[in-house]
């Protein structure tokens, strides 16, 4: 990512560690070369060229600040990618594979013990998500116990699935059992910003469906799945799961040309995800359920309660260094409140602490994506040029990967973070005194995952949310925008997703409905009792999982 020259500052400098400070839980062991990757069962070497893993946290050193590459990790060709996409597909093997046809109750089990592994391996996950993408060790901690929850919370909702298949029902003299099957081979693809919750908010409703997966770990937060690969070879059969590392138009592209994926589960960028599927020799056979863009905008009416909106502005915009695809990225607020909104907000914002991800009651941590000061900087001179000040006294003063949160105000449509999503500590402010200002704004904007709205009108609340509903798909009051509790829909319209998340959702996204019928009549009916008695298929069952 390229960008304008960043200001370097000694107060943000000061705020890096020297190698002694940094606290013995948090020191990795040694450099972490990881030559392995899965597939077909077997951690396999990979004897090719390696990429470099850099963290953004960088070492104050007797000569100024260093760069610290904590490791690296394969970066596998094409062909190396397409062998091991064979291994998904032989595992599959057209649906007659041990995985695809195993009964629910024994993937659920395989499913399990791979949690509780996961569970043994939190240390090592936690420390490997602080260095690869300075996420605080609270939140770190946090994205690993949810997904811990989120495995828990599928297993509970497949088998409500399950039983609810689990019976024959009769119709028009037909009987039919009705199950939902997998897919076949799925392609997992998380983002970088929740590395390892978001990856698996796709990768275990795949699974546990019956697909077989071929995962790539996003660019940033590669090394934290290392710890799982064993716990993936262990617990389930050969082939089910596989890993590829690597630049992603070298060995993606190739994987989606070859025609043979047929579910792609991707969270990230809209661009990415385009190419992605163009490359599909066969688009009717691919099922894309995505995760995408978004620039979710705050609205603050007249009658706001301020000081409860700044708090959710302050979370909802600069929670883990508004990294979050469901982050604020854009404030309208009514001209009746805007000098008081302006005030506390920038005094909050000015209180949040920066530093390591370690310290206490740090929010604000450096930025891992390569140039992203930069481009910030771009963003924030582009609003100055055009008119807008930056309103909290250290705004946008930045050192290597380390960005000040800026709050930017007046924001107009010449600006460009009035279009962009700006994914980082950059809070554009627009002042209103139409409400059309902001409806039309979420109208023209090619994303539409959620908006939040704060006042304490009923009214006045009531008359946004009806047309808001049409326009994304969750409108929140009085609170910051968010994906959780995992157990609602997460989604978007336009450029923001394709399918539906939640913990129950994606159990059908992943999956399609399937029945086996016949006529009713006194020969069939003996057959079926016969396949269900004897217990010979898994589909054809009314085993009911307790
Ligand atoms: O990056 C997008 C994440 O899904 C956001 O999840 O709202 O729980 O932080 P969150």
């Amino acid at each position: 990512m390229e960008g304008a020259p960043v200001t370097h500052s000694t107060h943000l400098e000061a705020l890096f560690p020297d190698q002694e400070s940094i606290p013995e839980l948090i020191r990795l062991p040694g450099f972490i070369k990881q030559t392995e990757f899965l597939a077909d069962g077997h951690l396999r070497e990979w004897d090719g060229p390696f990429q470099n893993v850099e963290s953004p946290l960088l070492v104050r050193t007797a000569t100024g600040l260093a760069r610290t590459v904590i490791g690296q990790a394969p970066r596998m060709t094409a062909e190396a990618s397409l062998t091991v996409l064979e291994a998904a597909v032989r595992a599959y093997g057209s649906g007659r594979g041990a995985w695809p046809t195993m009964s629910v109750s024994e993937r659920i089990g395989c499913v399990g013990r791979f949690a509780g592994m996961m569970r043994d391996r939190k240390r090592d996950i936690v420390r490997l998500l602080v260095w690869e993408i300075a996420k605080t060790v609270p939140d770190a901690e946090k994205e690993l116990d949810r997904t811990l929850q989120y495995i828990d919370d599928t297993i509970d909702a497949l088998k409500d699935l399950d039983r609810a298949g689990s019976r024959f029902t009769i119709t028009d003299g037909i009987i039919a059992q009705i199950r939902r099957a997998p897919l076949g081979v799925a392609l997992c693809l998380g983002p970088y910003n929740y590395p390892l919750n978001e990856t698996f908010t796709i990768l275990i409703p795949a699974l546990i469906m019956g697909n077989t997966i071929v995962c790539k770990p996003a660019k940033l937060g590669v090394l934290l799945h290392r710890p799982l690969l064993e716990a993936y070879r262990d617990a389930f059969p050969p082939g089910v799961v596989n890993t590829v590392y690597g630049d992603g138009e070298t060995i993606i592209g190739p994987l989606m040309d070859s025609g043979k994926i047929d579910v792609l589960g991707f969270i990230g960028s809209t661009k990415v995800a385009d190419t992605l599927k163009d490359r599909h020799p066969q688009p009717h056979r691919l099922r894309s359920i995505l995760g995408l863009g978004a620039k979710n905008p705050a609205i603050l009416l007249p009658d706001a309660d301020v000081e409860l909106a700044v708090r959710e502005c302050v979370q909802g915009s600069l929670s883990y260094n508004g990294q979050r695809c469901t982050g604020l990225k854009i404030l309208f607020v009514h001209r009746a409140v805007i000098d008081q909104f302006l005030s506390r907000f920038a005094t909050a914002v000015e209180q949040l602490r920066l530093g390591m991800p370690w310290e206490d009651r740090v929010t604000i941590t450096p930025l891992p994506v390569p140039g992203k000061p930069g481009y910030l900087t771009e963003l924030v001179d582009d609003a100055v040029r055009h008119g807008a000040r930056v309103v909290n006294d250290r705004g946008g003063t930045s050192c290597e990967t380390m960005f000040t949160p800026a709050i930017l105000s007046p924001v107009t449509p010449e600006m460009r973070l009035y279009h962009e999503e700006q994914f980082g500590p950059v809070v554009p402010v627009v002042p209103f005194d139409d409400l059309r200002v902001p409806i039309e704004w979420v109208e023209k904007s090619r994303y539409g995952q959620q908006v939040s709205i704060f006042g304490t009108d009923p009214a006045h609340l009531a008359e946004l949310i009806d047309p808001l509903v049409n326009q994304v798909c969750r409108v929140n009051i009085n609170s910051q925008c968010q994906r959780g509790p995992d157990a609602f829909p997460f989604t978007g319209r336009k450029d923001s997703a394709e399918g539906t998340l939640s913990v129950s959702d994606a159990l059908r996204a992943f999956s399609i409905r399937t029945l086996v019928a016949t006529k009713e009549c006194d020969a069939n009916r003996s057959i079926l009792s016969a396949i269900v008695r004897e217990r010979r298929s898994n589909f054809l069952s009314t085993d009911f999982i307790f």
